[in-house]
């Protein structure tokens, strides 16, 4: 399921094209039904929401017929206005014309009511209304809605010409109100070249995630010398973790950057419980949690072969020296692997065997990640 985000809100898909369609036919064959023999209807659009179902409308309709469109806005953001205001555009004479309204959506009636007592008054010969859509819950008026698409509970739509403040009318599909989704926050955890890297490229890719890898956000600042990575570089070229102070708040702006994501894949961070204490409760500001932690769990020997190799092609100076390998496994083990107990703890931790192809190792994660 697609949700989009319009301004500052989020829409689910709820009614797709075929049904629309179907929706759209289902009009026309009552309104033709309805219609005396040779007669030629003038529709009567109600912009701005109407067009595309006007569009559809009258050429699903096929015979002759003429069409025009007024104006007359009710609605700021998703609150109708109690009162309409202005009209504009019906120039025809309408004198003994079978005059059919057609509307994009009904909801308190109010707008309808307004642009019946005008057509009311010009002295036609019937009057009709077709509405796409129908707050049945909210309407509060006395009209006759002669055809209806589709009755729909009180909830805010768009797409298909309707419209949040300005956007969305050019969806083809009808979207409804939800509440924002909720983020997937994973925390990929495992010792030095367990493959997290790699993996985590695939997940997010996947899941539409946000991979911070503070590895890559601390080599990033060394490279553009900021500031906190001048000072993060001293301690990983002895192979020691940066101090937390430094850490969170350079994961916090990456956080802050992409506040709108699905979620993020953290991988490299939190190491150390009081990172993982700092981070929930950052996350708690915004509403949001860790699903889990996933660790990848590889044997040590066969992870210092890979960590050599890969020293050989990345240049890293932590990853040449088999003496500065053993330091970070020994960081790892002292402070790192204390969180493993954290998330136990929560019941938020998920174990996966490291060992296999990439692939295989892919599977078993997504295994995972699609229950967080
Ligand atoms: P009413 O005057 O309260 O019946 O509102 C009618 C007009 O409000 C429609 O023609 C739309 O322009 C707008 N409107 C009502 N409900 C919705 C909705 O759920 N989504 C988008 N626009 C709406
Ligand atoms: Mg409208």
């Amino acid at each position: 399921m697609r949700i989009i985000k319009l301004h500052d809100l989020y829409f689910k898909p709820f009614i797709l094209k075929e049904e629309l369609a179907q929706i759209v036919k289902m009009l026309v064959k009552q309104v033709k039904a309805d219609l005396p023999e040779g007669e030629v209807p003038l529709f009567v659009g109600i912009l701005n929401g109407c067009f595309l179902f006007a569009a559809d409308f009258i050429r699903e309709f096929d015979d002759n017929c003429e069409i025009s469109f007024v104006k007359l806005a009710s609605y700021e953001g998703i609150k109708s206005k109690a009162n309409v205001k202005q009209l504009v555009g019906i120039n025809e004479d309408l004198s003994g014309r079978t005059v059919i309204i057609l509307e994009d959506i009904i909801d308190t009636g109010a707008t309808l009511q307004e642009i019946y007592n005008i057509f009311r008054d010009k002295d036609v010969k019937e009057l009709k209304v077709a509405t796409l859509f129908f707050k049945p819950d909210v309407f509060k008026k006395e009209l006759p809605i002669d055809y209806i698409g589709k009755s729909i509970e009180d909830k805010f739509i768009v797409g298909y010409g309707l419209d949040y403040n300005g956007l969305g009318r050019n969806k083809s599909e009808i979207y409804q109100l939800t509440i924002k989704p909720k983020m997937k926050n994973i925390v990929l955890f495992g010792p030095p070249g367990v493959g997290k890297g790699t993996q985590a490229d695939l997940l997010k890719e996947k899941y539409n995630l946000i991979h911070i890898s503070t590895g890559d956000v601390f080599r990033y600042n060394i490279k553009n010398k900021t500031e906190l990575g001048l000072l993060a570089k001293t301690y990983m070229n002895d192979g020691n973790l940066v101090p937390d102070e430094v850490t969170i708040n350079m994961l916090k702006k990456e956080v802050e950057k992409n506040i709108d994501s699905n979620g993020f894949i953290f991988d490299g961070f939190p190491r150390t419980e009081s990172q993982a204490i700092a981070l929930d409760t950052f996350l708690a500001e915004k509403g949001e949690k860790i699903n889990g932690m996933v660790a990848l769990e590889v044997p040590e020997s066969l992870l210092i072969e890979r960590l050599l190799e890969r020293g050989l092609t990345s240049g890293r100076a932590d990853d040449t020296d088999v003496k500065k390998i053993r330091n970070r496994f020994n960081e790892y083990n002292t402070k790192t692997a204390i969180l493993k107990g954290f998330y136990q703890e929560k019941g938020n931790y998920y174990g996966i065997d490291g060992v296999g192809s990439i692939k295989d190792v892919n599977n078993s994660l997504s295994e995972v990640f699609d229950t967080l």
